[in-house]
């Protein structure tokens, strides 16, 4: 993973300051990235249900909005963590970023736990009767997400280098920008559903006991693929896409004023 980006310790205490319930989950991780590890350990969706305030996270949670403001005003000023800090990057280098690493990652892991998710089903059904049900999920997940980040890659990325670059005001044969993010948001959501329930088949990752090293593996590992396709969609969902559409409009409002 690449090493966090400039410090923006002062948006961080301004973000901070301004806490309140109506704060949008998504905008709060993208100003001070700490927060998602905050967020992962409470439970709450900050990547595909990045759009909902702080106070309805808390609500469909069941948590008391008082108790979590406190518990982020004690870890915001905590260490950092391992999450890149993307806000003072341009949209190309953001693009660059993601392919570089969650593109990268997942490229790799996805195929390697393959045969892994396949052994531990064919072996271990007895101690988890669900465990059948693990192999389909993770197939089907799986093939869903290496076409959508070829669409992103070959696709919407160009796309949003261009924009970058203003040679391009973000219209493409679909449209404007607005309608291939909207698909890639939909296909986000389907790949956090697919994570959910293998979360559910296995008992939140639990490897049952006297069970074999492979099947401890296998469970780490679909941890870590959730905690990153957290950050992933997060930087997609809440930074990427709205600073493409926002850049796309300025460029047509240019392009009018111009033509005027
Ligand atoms: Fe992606
Ligand atoms: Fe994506």
């Amino acid at each position: 993973m690449e090493k966090a980006g400039p410090d923006k310790g002062n948006a961080k205490e301004t973000i901070m300051a301004a806490l309140s319930g109506g704060c949008v989950v998504g905008e709060l991780v993208a100003g001070n990235p700490g927060l998602a590890r905050v967020f992962e350990k409470l439970g709450i969706d900050y990547c595909c249900g990045g759009k909902q305030t702080l106070e309805e996270a808390c609500r469909g949670k069941g948590l008391d909005l008082g108790a979590v403001m406190e518990h982020i005003h004690s870890s915001a000023g905590g260490p950092s963590t391992e999450m890149v800090d993307v806000s003072g990057m341009s949209l190309t280098e953001l693009a660059d970023h993601i392919e570089r690493t969650h593109h990268a990652y997942l490229k790799q892991e996805l195929p390697r736990l393959q045969p892994l998710v396949e052994k531990i089903a064919a072996k271990h059904s007895d101690k988890n009767p669900q465990l059948p049900q693990l192999p389909i999920v993770y197939s089907a997940f799986r093939c869903e997400l290496e076409a959508h980040m070829a669409k992103e890659e070959q696709v919407l990325f160009p796309l949003i280098r261009k924009i970058d670059d203003a040679s391009s005001d973000g219209a493409c044969a679909c449209g404007g920008i607005e309608n291939p993010i909207a698909v890639m948001e939909i296909e986000h959501q389907h790949a956090g559903d697919a994570v959910g329930l293998m979360r559910r088949i296995t008992d939140d990752f639990t490897t049952p006991a006297e069970a074999c090293n492979t099947y401890r593996a296998v469970m780490a590992a679909l941890a870590e693929l959730e905690a990153d396709l957290h950050q992933h969609v997060h930087k997609e969902n809440n930074v990427l896409f709205p600073r493409a559409v926002t850049a796309a409009h300025a460029a047509t409002h240019a392009t009018v004023s111009a033509r005027k």
